[in-house]
């Protein structure tokens, strides 16, 4: 089978990664890629915004399946304009990704499936918003954008005054453009964050291991937001028990609901939940693989990805047997560039990925680098991701800060406690 791997982060390293060692994989491709992702499949230079140009190249060059990494695509409708030209992708229709992409219709998805979420209230207008916040206890807030806003649209505000600044900045001064039409203002919920990543087609859910990301910054959890310092799977956090109850409680009723609202889902449902003393809330839906935790936890499958995806892009998920796991922990460390989140430079010479990849059970996978003269550069903020196995999950965090200690460039960092939450659960 040839696949197409729409993207070019650590997400989608690692998605090429393991589709070019599934069985049923002859040929990986992917669009645009990376300096890293050159070294597993054929790299394409094309706009992953210019859907026509996508559905030609996947006929010209008979790709059997076309997987997406970023919502972006899906949003704008990738999958329905391939199934049209009969080309089997993976991932949602645009109206089922709205579940990421608009934040009210996933919060009234919710509502309506009786999923458990933070209370909440959509507004399109300051009077409408400040009004309801004047009838309600002084407390903190989350304010969203509505619409996709690379992972920036969410302002946590500790009072009411801190809320009506950040529905401004969303709604007068368009601080978001257009995913700021509307905003959401909901409860802000205490507890930690887990990421349920499930693979649905039709009635069936396929759970994978849970994980955990690491968003701030900082170490301790402290600094501004990122897309994502590090992550592991699985997490202790997640007990079988409460796996069930998420399946129960957040998963099958949300797959239901997406059903009975005439926008079923297909693909990978990325629940992304506060573990709360009540129990599991939905902070989020995401309706792709988590970056970075498809890093460890794609380290961690052992069924044939392809086999995979592919069933459950053609209707047949069903059919497939339960997934097959190692059972050793992974840890995965993002290295960023200097100055990330805010701006940073890059083209920076990245030295000591061979060293770092001859580890045992270390894989480095490339997010922002490219290749320049035969040099492999830094070209994005965060950089790499180093994951690594290890028979306990410390042997799996020494083994890849390990690899970590392989690498320099000019202002590289990472934080230096992922997957220590662990200890806290
Ligand atoms: P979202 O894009 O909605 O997941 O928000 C990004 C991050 O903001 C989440 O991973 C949480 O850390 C935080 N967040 C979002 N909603 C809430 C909430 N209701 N309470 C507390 N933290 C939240
Ligand atoms: N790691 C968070 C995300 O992929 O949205």
């Amino acid at each position: 089978m040839k696949v197409l791997v729409i993207g070019q982060g650590g997400r989608e390293h690692a998605l090429v990664w393991k589709l070019a060692r599934s069985e049923s994989v002859s040929e990986v491709f992917c669009i645009p890629g990376n300096a890293g992702i050159a070294a597993d499949a054929t790299c394409v230079d094309l706009d992953i915004g210019d859907i026509p140009a996508l559905v030609s190249f996947a006929k010209d060059t008979s790709i059997d399946l076309t997987v997406v990494g970023p919502e972006a695509p899906l949003v704008d409708g990738l999958v329905d304009a391939f199934q049209s030209d009969d080309l089997s992708a993976f991932g949602p229709t645009a109206e089922a990704a709205a579940l990421e992409g608009s934040k009210a219709f996933a919060k009234e998805i919710m509502r309506r499936g009786n999923v458990p979420t933070a209370d909440y209230a959509v507004f399109e207008t300051v009077a409408d918003a400040r009004h309801f916040l004047d009838d309600r206890e002084d407390q903190a807030w989350v304010v969203k954008a509505d619409g996709l806003a690379a992972g920036k649209g969410v302002l946590m505000c500790r009072n009411r005054d801190e809320a009506l600044v950040a529905v401004e900045e969303i709604l007068v001064q368009s601080a978001f453009g257009d995913a700021g039409r509307k905003v959401v203002i909901e409860q802000t919920l205490v507890g930690q964050e887990a990421s349920i990543l499930a693979l649905v087609e039709g009635n069936t859910i396929l759970t994978l291991e849970a994980s955990q990301d690491h968003k701030r910054a900082g170490d301790g959890d402290t600094g501004p937001n990122t897309g994502g310092m590090g992550a592991y799977s699985p997490t202790p956090l997640i007990t079988p028990e409460l796996m069930a109850e998420i399946e129960e409680r957040i998963l099958i009723p949300t797959v239901h609901t997406m059903k009975l609202a005439g926008t079923p889902f297909s693909g990978l449902l990325y629940a992304g939940l506060m573990i709360t003393k009540q129990g599991p809330k939905v902070l989020e839906y995401n309706v792709r693989f988590g970056d970075p935790e498809a890093q460890p936890v794609l380290m961690r499958l052992k069924s044939d990805f392809g086999k995979l995806l592919k069933a459950a892009a053609d209707g047949h998920l069903s059919d497939f047997g339960p997934l097959e796991w190692d059972p050793r922990p992974s840890v995965c460390i993002v290295m960023a560039s200097d100055g990330y989140p805010g701006s940073y430079e890059k083209g920076h010479e990245i030295r000591g990925l061979a060293d770092a990849n001859s580890l045992d059970d270390v894989h480095v996978f490339h997010a922002g680098t490219t290749s320049e003269n035969g040099r492999i550069v830094t070209d994005g903020g965060r950089v790499l991701g180093i994951t690594a196995l290890g028979d306990e999950l410390a042997a799996a965090k020494q083994r890849a800060y390990e690899a970590v200690k392989c690498i320099r460039w000019e202002g590289a960092w990472c934080r230096k406690d992922i997957s220590d939450k662990a200890r806290q659960s």
